[in-house]
């Protein structure tokens, strides 16, 4: 028997193959902090919990292919609080903005056309563009350079005639960058330019830290017919076992044809679309402690990450990730050295290896993504012991290899 191609040259999800490793170095009594993957620690809200733990129909029914349209209206108005203005109409409830995710390169692209990413990139996107036959094109951003967008005229050169999307996650998922008006505007004059499909991920919005101000690329009236919105509950309200997301589109074309999507699926979670209305409407009482903690935890890693002697990264300006060149040869190898062969007092760290938020061949072996999904006593904790393992991963390096990379460290610092 044969598995499609589609499928078995999908990439393993980057985040989960070392899981393995972590389960046996916890077999042998290693304790591992995860950095590797963002699933937040912090508490999901009571409100939402009683919810749950209150739904008393003796059925769970299925919903509305599009959502309850109490959540619809609660998602609009949410959305008003941050100065979106969308209709119930215009948002249709997702099974997590990964579903989301999925209908939009769905409806944007027809196999073999191509979307442009900006990498590194959340790697889910390259698993969902396998599956829809999308063709990714990388334009490469760099740690030395802050993850600025190139300047357009640069963007423009990997436009092709088979152009159709440009994908946009803003705070961002892996780097931490939260994209100026400005660059959103180069964004919007690239994509009325060339007539191109903006995919706007802002699931991250409410993280952003110090004087970053994240706008919406569905707010600028002249793309605004070209703008998918994707949202989700899953990091705002630290919820995300409930799968709530959604897409939102102020083109009629698109919402019709993505209630095609939502149809064949049914519907979503019935009791979690219920638990999360009264919420969302008005998040912000929660999602003010969860940034304020997020921004500690922020400056923890980024500090943390300064004394290790050669390592490159940029102070977060959002989200919970950080990505950071190491001085080492190979990510990969690395996070399985750390899980199979190095433990401090027992205990040992795992972050991701950035490869795989990568399109191109080769970039980011050096680099790692970390999550900062630990309090701050663990967090501080896990930053010495990833110091002190990258000391020593340094000593079995061949000596050459480490003179090599001391002077490639230093030549970009
Ligand atoms: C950038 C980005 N978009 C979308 C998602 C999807 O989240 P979910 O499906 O849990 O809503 C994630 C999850 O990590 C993400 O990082």
């Amino acid at each position: 028997m044969q598995i499609s191609k589609r499928v078995s040259e999908m990439i393993a999800s980057p985040l989960r193959k070392f899981i393995p490793y972590a389960e046996i170095a916890k077999k042998k009594g290693i304790k591992v902090y995860h950095l590797n993957i963002g699933q937040p620690d912090l508490p999901t809200p009571k409100k939402i919990l009683s919810a749950v733990k209150n739904f008393k129909e003796k059925v769970v029914p299925y919903t509305h292919s599009a959502g309850i349209i109490e959540l619809r209206q609660a998602w609009a108005d949410y959305f008003a609080t941050v100065k979106i203005h969308l209709k119930p109409a215009e948002i249709l409830i997702t099974t997590g903005g990964s579903e989301a995710m999925l209908y939009s390169l769905l409806l944007m692209l027809n196999p073999g056309e191509e979307m442009m990413v900006f990498e590194p990139f959340y790697s889910n996107y390259k698993s969902l563009a396998k599956i829809t036959g999308v063709q990714l094109v990388p334009v490469t951003v760099k740690v030395e350079e802050n993850f600025s967008l190139p300047k357009n005229s640069e963007i423009e050169k990997k436009i092709s005639p088979k152009t159709r999307a440009i994908l946009i996650v803003n705070p961002n998922n892996p780097t931490g960058t939260v994209y100026p008006k400005k660059d959103l505007q180069r964004i919007a004059l690239l994509a009325k330019k060339h007539g191109l499909w903006v995919l706007a991920d802002e699931t991250y919005r409410e993280i952003v830290f110090e004087n970053a101000r994240p706008a919406s690329l569905i707010n600028f009236k002249t793309i605004e017919k070209q703008v998918i919105l994707i949202d989700s509950v899953s990091k705002r309200l630290s919820f995300c076992g409930g799968r709530i997301g959604c897409l939102a589109s102020k083109n009629p074309e698109v919402i019709a044809n993505c209630l095609k999507l939502n149809q064949s699926r049914l519907a979503s979670p019935t009791i979690e679309q219920k638990a999360v209305i009264q919420l969302l409407s008005d998040p912000t009482k929660y999602t003010d402690g969860l940034k304020r903690e997020y921004h500690k935890r922020s400056e923890i890693v980024y500090s943390g990450l300064q004394k290790i002697p050669g390592a490159v990264c940029r102070k977060p300006q959002g989200a919970f990730y950080i990505i950071a060149r190491l001085p080492i040869d190979d990510s990969e190898k690395f996070v399985r050295w750390m899980l199979e062969r190095f433990s401090y007092r027992q205990e040992t760290v795992m972050v991701a290896p950035a490869k795989d938020f990568y399109a191109t061949p080769g970039k980011g072996t050096d680099e790692v993504r970390i999550a900062y999904v630990l309090n701050t006593t663990e967090l501080k904790k896990a930053m010495m012991i990833l110091r002190l393992g990258i000391l020593e991963y340094q000593k079995q390096m061949p000596k050459q290899m480490k003179a090599d990379l001391c002077k490639s460290f230093s030549a970009v610092k």
